[in-house]
């Protein structure tokens, strides 16, 4: 403790104001020091230490028990049947061997640094955030030294021909992700033109919008004030996993939202897109793709949960917080004649994150 309140006088004693502060605060917070230390029962009762101790291994041999159980249970309940109920017994018991296995270390560890392990308090004295001038002096030295002994600055040639292995080595992973689109057919012949599978979505003229994932269609007369609805294409639902459903959904899953018509800023041309304070938004996040999935009733944000970006849907999904760079995509919307829900076109702009053909 004297050590530490010494490093902190000698920080106060050492600071001076930033060139161009006006006014120099040497100690504007006074500093309350530690709270009076309190003993744990294990400080006081041996018997009390002795079992905290116990209770500590017999989790930790719970945790044990618990994987060993998870491995059993990958050879008890064997999925190759392809049978459901396999399937689950499988997830299920795999699921609660992992679960006591995390769990029980977890809480075993905690109860091992609050109960056992020794209790003492420590200051760590916040330094200024600007180094001092000679540690700053020091790394510019060091910088300079490693640029002239490795010749980086001067010798130009391994300098250029550096950059260019380093820009080229990330070409081999580029070219096996463009592999992975599937093969073109008579069928499907955007197949195969990654920039085109990304651009459109299975979204067309009069394509019913549809519950995900049941593919039931949806009344416009059936959403009421304030719901919001996950929605697939009707005929996604007629493909099978080998057809590319779940591709094909990651692309055109939409949300879909109702409020008062009067609630919605909508631009010039975009006014015939919804029906009756009724919007529908791409789900997939501009930034890096997550499923933009919490609507805010009252405020009429939608947010992301991956890194906390927030969409106004009543001014066409705009961004009004966090890193995405774009509005959600809007797909335009109105009812068939039986008063179903249906898209006027695909998206008019390529759904998610940004990638190399966007405009
Ligand atoms: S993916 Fe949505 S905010 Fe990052």
């Amino acid at each position: 403790m004297a050590h530490e309140e010494d490093a902190l006088e000698h920080e106060r004693a050492s600071w001076k104001p930033s060139p161009g502060l006006a006014v120099a605060v040497p100690d504007p917070v006074h500093n309350p020091g530690l709270p009076p230390h309190r003993e744990r029962i294990t400080d006081k009762d041996p018997a009390a230490m002795q079992r905290a101790v116990r209770t500590v291994y017999t989790l930790f041999y719970l945790s044990l028990a618990g994987s060993i159980w998870a491995v059993a249970a990958y050879m008890l309940f064997p999925i190759e049947s392809g049978q459901i109920v396999d399937i689950r017994h499988n997830n299920l018991f795999i699921g609660l061997g992992i679960a006591l296995a995390l769990l029980a270390i977890g809480i075993g560890a905690i109860h091992w640094s609050k109960a056992v392990m020794s209790d003492k308090e420590h200051i760590e004295p916040r330094h200024a955030t600007r180094g001092r001038d000679v540690t700053r002096e020091g790394a510019v030295a060091v910088f300079r030294e490693a640029n002239e002994e490795s010749g980086f600055g001067r010798r130009t040639a391994i300098r250029g021909s550096l950059i260019a292995a380093l820009v080229a080595s990330v070409l081999p992973g580029i070219t096996l992700f463009r592999g992975l689109a599937p093969e073109s057919s008579p069928e499907n012949p955007i197949a195969g033109d990654p920039v085109a599978l990304l651009s459109h979505t299975m979204w067309k003229k009069g394509e019913r919008l549809a519950h995900d994932p049941t593919g039931e269609p949806i009344r416009a007369a059936d959403l009421t004030l304030g719901s919001a609805v996950h929605v697939i294409p009707q005929s996604l639902a007629e493909l099978s996993h080998s057809d590319g459903y779940l591709e094909e959904k990651a692309k055109a899953i939409v949300l879909l939202m109702r409020m008062l018509p009067e609630q919605i800023v909508e631009a010039e041309d975009r006014k015939s897109w919804s029906y009756n304070g009724i919007v529908a938004y791409s789900k997939v996040c501009t930034h890096v793709g997550c499923p933009v999935a919490l609507y805010e009733q009252q405020t009429h944000h939608l947010l992301c949960p991956c890194h906390q970006s927030q969409f106004d849907v009543t001014h066409g999904a705009a961004v009004i917080f966090g890193p995405a760079a774009r509005p959600l995509p809007q797909l335009p919307i109105t009812v068939d004649s039986e008063g179903y829900l249906v898209a006027q076109s695909d998206f008019t702009e390529p759904v998610g994150p940004s990638f190399w053909e966007r405009h």
